[in-house]
């Protein structure tokens, strides 16, 4: 039985070597290659402490235990240490690279970034509030959790409209949603003022949409006027100053018969290719305009008269609407236009934006170009 024993012998010396050595090898290894190198050949596949555990087979039972509890007891131990000696490194060297360097101290201190600046939505909406306030615009403002009846209903929405529907909006609960569209201001309006009146509604609208183009949270911007005798020709006119203010003089614009609820006759407004147009006006086509010269900007029309009488408007009897040709019938007595515009859609032209998603990611180094 002597083998067992000096086996067991050697181990514990071994174990005592090695336990006794370490730290000392550790604290030679002066950088990060030689550390781990070292390391490798205490605890590596054919390091040492790997070899005594190699040998245990040979030791009886009880003593067996024993041993191997102090020889995992050392591997945490130097495993422990091989840590702290590589972050002591680590740190070495930072302090050496921060210390290689002179500061100079009369260097000239680096420009700071310039202070920051509005959203370039944030931009976009205040230059078409400023173009509409001095058009005669005021603004007017209202919920973003609106009530079906505001948002559709008095809107001329029928009932099985695909808007209404639980797929395209946000409905929280009793039958009210986040509004899909700034017009829901048109309603707010008429049924609490009494015309002539022109306003804005700029705002934060919601659906469920989502792809390069589209966000579930956009912004639109609205305007409404409403008047006696208020005709297309109007509208056309406030359509082309606001064009010529917002994307240049001279600014081609087109209408394009549409339809929308709430506007009858009801039309898509496009203005001349921003991105292929030329000094003198014309277009060469391009992909952004699809080569057609036009780009879509809004949307706009005749205030429909249902709007009217479901907003309390018009009713028989208060007959002032001077001008028969412009009446659709003889209880009819405002008229007005509608426009809706979304805000990142214009940002995106104003600016050349491939991707909606960029207005909403916040990196400073795409907002910083604005
Ligand atoms: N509300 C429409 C939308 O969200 C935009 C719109 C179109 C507004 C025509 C109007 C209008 O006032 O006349 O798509």
């Amino acid at each position: 039985m002597d083998a067992p024993h000096a086996t067991h012998e050697a181990i514990e010396q071994a174990l005592t070597t090695l336990r006794d050595g370490y730290p000392s090898r550790f604290s030679a290894a002066t950088d990060e290659q030689t550390l781990r190198d070292e390391n490798a050949k205490i605890l590596g596949k054919k390091g040492e402490l790997t070899a005594i555990l190699k040998q245990m087979g040979a030791i009886p039972g009880d003593a067996r235990k024993a041993i191997g509890a102090k020889v995992n007891a050392l591997r945490v131990e130097v495993e422990t240490a091989f840590d702290q000696r590589l972050a002591t490194l680590a740190a070495e060297l930072r302090h050496a690279e921060l210390h290689a360097r002179p500061f100079d101290l009369t260097l000239p201190a680096r420009t700071l970034r310039a202070e920051g600046h509005a959203h370039p939505i944030s931009q976009v909406r205040e230059e078409v509030i400023a173009i509409f306030k001095s058009l005669g615009f005021g603004v007017f403002d209202g919920p973003e959790v609106e009530h079906e009846v505001n948002n559709f209903t008095k809107l001329g929405f029928p009932p099985d409209h695909p808007a209404t529907d639980m797929q395209d909006s946000f409905w929280t609960t009793d039958g009210h949603l986040l509004r899909t569209h700034t017009s829901n201001i048109q309603v707010r309006a008429m049924t609490s003022m009494t015309p002539p009146f022109a306003y804005i509604a700029p705002g934060t609208v919601y659906r469920r949409d989502d792809d390069a183009t589209h966000s579930p949270m956009f912004h639109q911007l609205e305007a409404f006027l409403v008047d006696e005798n208020v005709s297309m020709a109007h509208l056309k006119g406030i359509l082309e100053a606001f064009a010529a203010r917002l994307f240049g003089a001279g600014t081609p614009v087109r209408l394009r018969p549409s339809y929308f609820p709430f506007v009858e006759p009801g039309a898509e407004v496009d203005i001349g290719c921003v991105f292929c147009r030329k000094e003198d006006g014309t277009r060469a086509g391009c992909n952004l305009c699809k080569h057609t010269g036009w780009i879509e900007v809004l949307g706009c029309g005749m205030i429909d008269p249902v709007v009217f009488e479901e907003c309390g408007m018009n009713v028989p009897g208060e007959q002032k609407f001077s001008d028969p040709a412009l009446r659709r019938d003889e209880t009819q007595k405002w008229t007005g236009f509608a426009l809706g515009m979304g805000l990142e859609r214009l940002a995106m032209l104003r600016y050349g934006v491939p991707n909606i998603r960029l207005f909403f990611e916040n990196d400073p180094r795409f907002l910083a170009q604005f």
